[in-house]
């Protein structure tokens, strides 16, 4: 917990306490994001772009243009559901033969971080049963603590896997499907279309995360999961219970906060009635610099160029590991993304006890109890590959190999 919401209650008793789930939070998120500002430190920890990837003058350029072709838009407030033009547009980019969408299956949301939120808002009261992938991403337990969920751990590794089993009785089963954050592994077609059977069979809503679908090195991607449902619509919009969510945050830039949901209309409707009680809109300037982006075709420009970059990152880190690290940890080399996942070999090693000498060594990881909804999977790390270039990768992993001599 982090220490200024570890304060005693006592040192001000006329105050109201914190709620009581800041208890169980933990501040590694704040950790990696501020990490950029110690000096030389080499941040592996967080899933952050490469920055020289961003297009500084396109994006400021579109910026001007936006702003003073549609002022009122830009710099007023905007719907709460998100400009119409760029809803129909997300529903155009991820329509196709077999999944029918309009501007009524889709939310615009500030990030695909609110999606995550606003879903825990309108599907999870106190106790409230979700099943997750996991380990899962950090930012998801995040969003959902303060409604205090029970998990169930969908083993999506385990050969006998029973989808129906672990569907049954939940809220929602969340799942990372491309490159999954922390593990960088990809759920196969026969276990996506299991999962979506599944949830036609229980009734469960099936969240498909997809923040790292674009970032894929190798190979043809995998059907999205709601592609897969889209048959269980007989009208003419999509009407099953995938919740697909997106985001530009890496496939153009995290600071424009722009994401979406893509769900059956009801779905939609409820998480807008949500969104209007969290941030009213998102901004109408990155709303209409992203739809001139995706219009203009700029971001599927930008793929090519960063699939390279990050394939040549990936690469780079993973021979490092093999040269510093081997003796230590084990690791798959993932076909996507921006993460791998590296597993001790000793089980009673702690990542978390890892984590302080690191950063004395001036590197940051990030601890697998951090993706673990009980807390507790202390033998695994995060290392991401994707913000530094490959010379600071080898340094970073030269400074961890340090650190784990004096652990
Ligand atoms: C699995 C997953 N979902 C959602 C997000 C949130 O992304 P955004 O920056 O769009 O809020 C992330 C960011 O790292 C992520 O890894």
């Amino acid at each position: 917990m982090s220490a200024r919401l570890s304060r005693p209650a006592s040192q001000s008793p006329e105050r109201p306490g914190f709620a009581r789930w800041l208890g169980t939070t933990n501040d590694v998120t704040q950790t990696f994001l501020s990490a950029g500002g110690v000096p030389d430190l080499i941040s592996m920890a967080g899933g952050l772009p490469a920055p020289e990837l961003y297009r500084v003058e396109e994006i400021a350029a579109l910026a001007q243009t936006v702003i003073r072709d549609h002022p009122a838009e830009t710099l007023g407030y905007g719907p709460v559901e998100g400009l119409p033009d760029l809803r129909e547009v997300l529903a155009r980019r991820f329509s196709s033969a077999d999944l029918r969408l309009t501007r009524d299956n889709v939310l615009v949301t500030s990030g695909g971080m609110q999606g995550l939120d606003l879903l825990g808002k309108v599907l999870v009261e106190d106790g409230g049963l979700i099943a997750g992938q996991s380990p899962t991403y950090m930012g998801a337990l995040d969003a959902w603590r303060p409604r205090n969920p029970t998990f169930r751990k969908l083993d999506l590794e385990d050969p006998a896997f029973d989808a129906v089993g672990a569907l049954a009785g939940a809220r929602f089963a969340y799942t990372v499907p491309n490159f999954s954050n922390p593990t960088g592994r990809l759920v196969g077609l026969p276990l996506r279309q299991a999962l979506v059977d599944a949830a036609r069979a229980t009734g469960t809503w099936l969240v498909e995360d997809d923040p790292y679908g674009q970032l894929h090195f190798d190979g043809a991607p995998l059907p999205r999961m709601i592609a897969l449902s889209g048959g269980d619509s007989p009208g003419p919009v999509y009407d099953g219970p995938v919740v697909y969510m997106g985001t530009l945050s890496k496939e153009l830039a995290p600071g424009l906060r722009i994401g979406w949901v893509v769900a059956a209309p009801a779905m939609i409707a409820a998480l807008t009635a949500a969104k209007q009680g969290s941030d009213m809109c998102t901004s109408g300037v990155t709303q209409r610099v992203a739809l001139a982006a995706i219009e203009s075709g700029m971001v599927d420009r930008a793929q090519p160029a960063m699939v390279r970059l990050y394939r040549a990152r990936r690469d780079a880190l993973c021979a490092a590991l093999a040269e510093h690290l081997s003796d230590r940890f084990v690791w798959e080399e993932p076909v996507g993304g921006m993460f791998v996942w590296a597993v001790a070999r000793d089980p009673a090693l702690d990542t978390d006890r890892l984590l302080p000498l690191a950063m004395q060594a001036g590197v940051c990881i990030a601890p697998s109890s951090v993706f673990d909804p009980a807390g507790q999977d202390r033998r695994a790390m995060r290392l991401n590959f994707t913000l530094n270039p490959p010379d600071r990768l080898a340094e970073g992993v030269r400074r961890l190999a340090a650190a784990l001599r004096r652990l």
